[in-house]
């Protein structure tokens, strides 16, 4: 009897059980697809509420173009290269110096400017607002560029500036003298026109960027540091605007960055006995850091994706993808521990999944016929928002698990905070705002660099520090970064003289005005001829 009435209480549990698990799901499905066709995150820009500002229409002649183009061109011929920390090409820095001064006579003949060089070849700018209440803010760039053999199979030579179909090659055009030069060519042009600034920025232009900025920005971040300086926003080279690139996705996307993968180089060393190699031990170093190292690459960091910003990219593109990508896009709080499966297969994508890690040099050896004493394994380690460095190492140590192995951190940085992009972000607003003041067809969305910039070096100047340029990348650009056959267009480039002639204008609203707004206002009001070149 008791048996059989356990049975019943058992299948009555089994039955409610189910219901419920399906209504569960029922709602879990129904949440899913309400998000799918109400996620629009592309909205706020409420320009119909937009704080009225006079505006200087970048209309930029015939001779103005030449001559943009021609300073450009002296920019990038000059090879400013950083080989290392210690290893910089001062001659091109100090010719680089001289460059910008002929280039740019208004900007360094205004009163208006207030221009410094620190640490002989960075430099950095002051132009104070009309209004001191408001908060300034500040651009940054680069002068450095990475080394570049014409040797390794270039169209042009690296340093030529060669103009082939429409583009200009060289080192330099797209990473990252497209924007510093854009910047002071744009503030050239404002100056010729009168311009006095409502708000104060600063320009910030560091020379070894490419090799840590420890010289360059550092030392600028010093100098605004001991002024006291608090800065609204930074924006700095990182993403841009991806054409094609994002398979899926309809239509061109920029992307702000808006934090930046944290970094850690590891050193892996075993040091034994040395020996004669016709006694060997049963295990030398080189072994037994060889079987170190094939433990970490077969033990991946954990999936993270969906537990960092990188969600908020998805869920600022998701309405541009087609169904059913736009279902699971919309909906990266179910579906990403399945997205993060998918994107792991490809290293592009898997630097959005993970900490990723790269063995990138093993040295040992003394001799062919002696026992090892020692060996080392460097490892690089691009670390996940959703992770610290010390989660890191500890990770690593347990991986490793070998206590003859000994691991050390030579050198490392958290992920950095991730900047603010809801309504209310001032700059991740009015970088987006400039962004469809000239493209109106383009998604503006939050992005994550895998990769580092000067902007770390200013964290606490600012709360928001973002990441962008409108370089368009379409298929095959991504590879010239650092690569081979760097370039830009000549439009592309005109275009980036044009988005900071107009950003510089953007940033003199007081504020943004109260978020209610929806994108069928900014249909209708951007896309103003007069706004392009
Ligand atoms: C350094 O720059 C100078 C001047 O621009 C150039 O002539 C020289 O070849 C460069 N050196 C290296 C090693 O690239
Ligand atoms: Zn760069």
């Amino acid at each position: 009897m008791a048996g059989q009435s356990t049975k019943i209480r058992l299948w009555k549990f089994v039955k409610i059980t189910c219901l419920s698990l399906t209504g569960l799901l029922i709602v879990l499905l129904l949440v899913a697809a309400i998000r799918t066709f109400s996620l629009d995150v592309n909205v706020g820009l409420n320009l119909a509420n937009w704080e009225k500002t006079k505006t200087i229409a970048p209309d930029i002649s015939h001779k103005q173009r030449e001559l943009l183009l021609a300073n450009f061109k002296a920019a990038i011929r000059i090879p400013t290269v950083s080989f290392s920390e210690t290893d910089l090409n001062t001659t091109a820095l100090a010719e680089f110096n001289l460059l910008l001064e002929r280039a740019f006579p208004i900007v360094f003949s205004s009163d208006l400017v207030k221009h410094e060089v620190v640490a002989d070849y960075s430099h950095l700018f002051w132009v104070p607002g009309t209004d001191p209440t408001l908060m300034p803010y500040m651009l940054l760039a680069h002068i450095d560029v990475v080394p570049a053999a014409e040797s390794d199979g270039w169209e042009a030579p690296p340093f030529s500036a060669a103009e082939i179909d429409g583009f200009i090659y060289g080192r330099g055009t797209i990473d990252n003298k497209q924007s510093l030069m854009g910047i002071l060519q744009g503030l050239e042009y404002l100056l010729e026109r009168d311009y006095r600034p409502r708000r104060g920025f600063y320009i910030a232009l560091g020379h070894d960027e490419e090799v840590n900025g420890n010289a360059g920005a550092a030392n600028m971040a010093k100098v605004l540091r001991s002024r006291g300086v608090q800065l609204a926003f930074v924006l700095d080279e990182g993403l841009a605007v991806l054409d094609g690139i994002i398979s899926g996705l309809d239509g061109p996307a920029a992307l702000i960055g808006i934090s930046e993968k944290g970094m850690a180089n590891v050193k892996l060393s075993v040091t034994t006995a040395p020996g004669h190699s016709s006694m060997p031990p049963r295990q030398t170093s080189i072994g037994i850091l060889a079987a170190a190292v094939t433990r970490l690459e077969d033990s991946p960091m954990p999936r993270l994706f969906g537990s960092g910003p990188e969600r908020g990219t998805f869920e600022h593109l998701a309405h541009k993808f087609g169904l059913p990508l736009r279902f699971i896009m919309s909906n990266i709080w179910l579906f990403s521990p399945l997205l993060g499966r998918v994107m792991e297969r490809k290293p592009d994508t898997n630097a959005f999944v993970r900490t990723t890690t790269a063995v990138t040099m093993f040295n040992s050896g003394v001799k062919i016929n002696i026992i090892a004493p020692y060996a080392e394994a460097f490892v690089n380690l691009r670390i996940h928002s959703a992770q610290t460095l010390q989660e890191v190492l500890d990770l690593i140590r347990s991986t490793v698990s070998d206590e003859r192995v000994k691991v050390e951190l030579v050198n490392g940085f958290d992920p950095l905070p991730v900047s603010a992009y809801d309504e209310a972000a001032f700059g991740f607003q009015i970088i987006k705002k400039t962004v469809l003041d000239m493209f109106p067809q383009v998604t503006v969305a939050p992005g994550v660099c895998v990769g580092n910039t000067d902007s770390r070096h200013y964290a606490d100047l600012t709360r928001d520090l973002y990441r962008f340029a409108p370089t368009w990348f379409k298929p095959g650009d991504p590879q010239r970064f650092h690569g081979l056959n760097e370039r830009i267009s000549v439009k592309n480039y005109e275009e980036l003289v044009t988005f900071y002639f107009l950003l510089f204008q953007n940033c003199d609203i007081t504020k943004l005005p109260e978020p209610h707004g929806s994108d069928h206002e900014l249909k209708q009001t951007v896309g103003c001829p007069s706004f392009r070149l």
